[in-house]
């Protein structure tokens, strides 16, 4: 059973293949970027995304929720759904991941410890007791023992935080990328939680490294997809060192989930833009490019958010909706106490989006 090694690994990663299939990463990598950059509110965007990649994310470690509950579990803090909640907590990590580096434009230890614990909220942190290994999932056999001791797992997280924000290698940041998804998985620092550590710091590398400016694309429906070979592969550059069939693995998740995603955002503005119109022609005295954006800003609004937002009185505010409701745009629903308003249109696209497999 061959052992975790320091980062640079001793083999050739840019191989012929890998360079072909590099070139078709990055352009559909680079079209996301651009799209995205030229839609004036991106947090509509992230928020719709991000939900479906909390939900993805955590199916792999089968927590899994629909949409509904889920949009629920946001809205209450003591929501009864403990799934739902779960994969609330996630979001919550990736926007503070998100939020640390962009302020840091590096990526810490620390910052991955502060990450993890949000998902898994409790603050065990880095491994300190013997003890966890990695099992065949249907046979339940040990395939490998990550490195024990706070020492010499810290080493190993010093030595990938090196390989991440000093670029001496002069490597492709995506095959890097898949290099370090490898090796932050095969530290395994945590008790718990590495899976989607390690998948939320993939997206925040893109960000570091310019590829991405907000946090868009995930591979975790990928993974999902195509879980037996993510599992496989990673076990071969491990025991056979073959980093190439891993690193193409990863190449062309990043093609397809940009292109996927792409589509998503496309479909978003469509919805958007729809709306807009609807509201423009049915409700003229009503319309305002504010409204649309806070009836997009989650799927759902609440009286109160538009108060704030328009600066109307709360008897405007309520008529609003109570228009817009109307005319079919908002479904309202009792959550507890509180009345909130669901966007039928975008809650139905990113539903979609987010259950097709
Ligand atoms: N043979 C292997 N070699 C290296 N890493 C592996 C192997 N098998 C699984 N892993 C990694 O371990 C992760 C699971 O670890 P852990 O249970 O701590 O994370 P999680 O977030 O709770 O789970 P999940 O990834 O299933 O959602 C997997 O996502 C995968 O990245
Ligand atoms: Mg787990």
């Amino acid at each position: 059973m061959a052992d975790i090694k320091l980062l640079p690994p001793d083999a050739e990663l840019e191989t012929r293949r890998v360079m072909k299939q590099l070139v078709r990463s990055h352009v559909a990598l680079a079209e996301l970027k651009g799209f995205v950059s030229m839609i004036p509110n991106k947090n509509i965007l992230l928020n719709a995304i991000t939900i479906n990649e909390a939900k993805d994310s955590s199916e792999i470690e089968n927590i899994i929720t629909t949409h509904d509950e889920l949009f629920k579990a946001m809205l209450r803090e003591n929501h009864k759904d403990l799934a739902a909640k779960e994969v609330a907590n996630y979001r919550t990590a990736l926007w503070h991941g998100y939020e640390l580096v962009r302020e840091k434009q590096i990526l810490t230890t620390n910052m991955i410890i502060e990450i993890q614990s949000l998902i898994v909220t409790n603050r065990a942190g880095i491994r300190r007791m013997p003890g966890t290994v990695l099992r065949n999932e249907t046979t339940g056999e040990v395939i490998y023992t990550p490195p024990s001791g706070e020492k010499t797992i810290m080493a190993f997280m010093d030595n990938l935080m090196k390989y991440i924000n000093e670029d001496y290698d002069s490597i492709d940041p995506l095959v890097k990328l898949a290099v370090i998804h490898y090796q932050f998985e095969l530290i395994h620092p945590f008790y718990d939680g590495n899976g989607r550590t390690g998948r939320i710091i993939n997206v925040l590398y893109l960000i570091l490294k310019g590829l991405l400016d907000s946090p868009i694309l995930y591979l975790s429906k990928y993974i999902i997809r195509n879980k037996s070979a993510y599992y496989r592969l990673l076990q071969e550059v491990r025991t056979k060192s073959n980093w190439e069939d891993w690193i193409l693995f990863i190449l062309e998740g990043i093609e397809q989930t940009a292109e996927e995603t792409l589509l998503l955002v496309k479909k978003i503005r469509d919805v958007l833009d729809k709306t807009a119109e609807d509201i423009r022609v049915k409700l003229p005295k009503i319309y305002s490019r504010e409204l649309i954006d806070l009836l997009f800003y989650e799927f759902y609004t609440k009286i109160s958010y538009i108060e704030k937002g328009l600066n109307v009185t709360r008897k405007t505010a309520s008529n609003y909706l109570s228009s817009l409701e109307e005319e079919g745009l908002l479904v309202s629903q009792k959550i507890g106490k509180e009345k909130v308003f669901l966007n039928k249109r975008l809650f139905e696209v990113v539903r979609q989006a987010g259950t097709e497999r």
